[in-house]
């Protein structure tokens, strides 16, 4: 496995040191020094979006307003990170960030500054920009999300996408680097395993993927909805190292926020530190129940938090079958 060129040996030791901290806290919280900021600082650059797929938690579920990052606001947090001993910036969002009306300006300020970056794409900024200006950029890793198991069920479930057009952009853009001579950004595959899939369909997926990328990975799929609190939950530990900004710049307690909602926002970039932020007490609070256990109710409908869910290659799926649920994966099992 490839792994990012920059700060690699920070990095493993920060995931060493995360785990512990960590496991410690569940111990004896009230002996830890703070959490000095986020570790992953993920961006969203837009929640405007040029595809309406049809797992998606926007085409579903989003009511807010359609807008775009400020470049100011933009510059605000990278100025902060970049002070951080590793710097982990994700782009991506409720959203395709690669329509930000100020992409290039945008990547131009991240790069060049020491910062792990990497972006997820539906493949859009390949049509966008010319290879070789990405290139340019100084990003790690941009993941491709190529859900569907195949060419049919892409185009039926990523609406707005011509799976053909995207194979040529990806094996397009594989050749270029390659033949530039670079291995950054990583180029990888990224799909949403739903549970119609058989292993034999994934393992098809994986092998076909595999000679034109770097690497290809599967996620889990968020089921937005009320899980049994027969299951008991899981401690969270995102909310120790992992920020999301929305658009607006406002921050939540909790990276899914956007996605599941009602996680109190503990701040705005515009007029305030992450670290401040991070270290708030609405922060601390949530660190704290989760420590005793005493989860707030969006945490229980996190897929984070739950206990129940079957093993799937290197991915899980959520076994929702029997209590709770399934609107929304009916309807996904439905379009597969
Ligand atoms: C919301 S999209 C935003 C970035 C970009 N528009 C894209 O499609 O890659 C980020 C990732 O979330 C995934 N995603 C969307 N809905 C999901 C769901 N219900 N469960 C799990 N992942 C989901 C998408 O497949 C994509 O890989
Ligand atoms: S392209 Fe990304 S943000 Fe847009 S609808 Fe699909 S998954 Fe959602």
């Amino acid at each position: 496995m490839k792994l990012v060129k920059k700060q690699l040996f920070p990095h493993l030791k920060a995931a060493l040191l995360r785990k512990a901290y960590v496991s410690a806290y569940w111990k004896i919280p009230g002996l830890l020094p703070d959490i000095k900021n986020p570790e992953i600082i993920e961006v969203e650059l837009t929640n405007d979006c040029n595809m309406g797929c049809l797992h998606c938690h926007r085409t579903l579920f989003m009511k807010r307003a359609v807008g775009f990052m400020e470049f100011e606001t933009f510059k605000k947090i990278v100025d902060e990170i970049a002070q951080y001993p590793v710097k982990f910036l994700r782009i991506c969002g409720q959203g395709e960030p690669s329509l930000h009306p100020q992409f290039r300006e945008i990547m131009a300020y991240a790069s060049g500054k020491d910062i792990k970056i990497e972006i997820t794409t539906n493949g859009e900024i390949f049509e966008l920009f010319p290879f070789e200006e990405i290139l340019r950029w100084d990003i790690d890793i941009i993941g491709v999300s190529v859900d569907g198991i195949d060419g049919p069920s892409y185009n039926k479930i990523r609406k707005g996408g011509d799976y053909d057009r995207l194979k040529q952009n990806i094996t397009g853009f594989y050749e270029f680097r390659n033949r530039a001579n670079k291995k950054y950004p990583m180029l990888c595959v990224r799909n949403v395993i739903l549970p119609s899939y058989t292993p034999q369909q994934i393992e098809n997926f994986n092998l076909q993927w595999g000679k034109s990328t770097d690497q290809v990975t599967h996620n889990t799929f968020h089921d937005i909805i009320q899980k049994s609190s027969t299951q008991g939950y899981n401690r969270c530990t995102d909310i120790f190292f992992y920020a999301h900004f929305n658009f607006d710049g406002s921050i939540r307690q909790c990276a899914y926020g956007f996605l599941y909602g009602s996680h109190e926002k503990i701040g705005n970039i515009k007029n305030d530190s992450i670290r401040n932020m991070w270290n708030s007490q609405t922060m601390r609070n949530l660190r704290w129940r989760h420590y005793k256990k005493d989860f707030p109710e969006v945490c229980k409908k996190c897929h984070e938090t739950s206990k129940k869910h079957v093993g799937h290659q290197n991915s899980r799926i959520y076994n929702t079958s029997k209590n709770g649920v399934v609107k929304l994966l009916n309807r996904v099992i439905n379009i597969t």
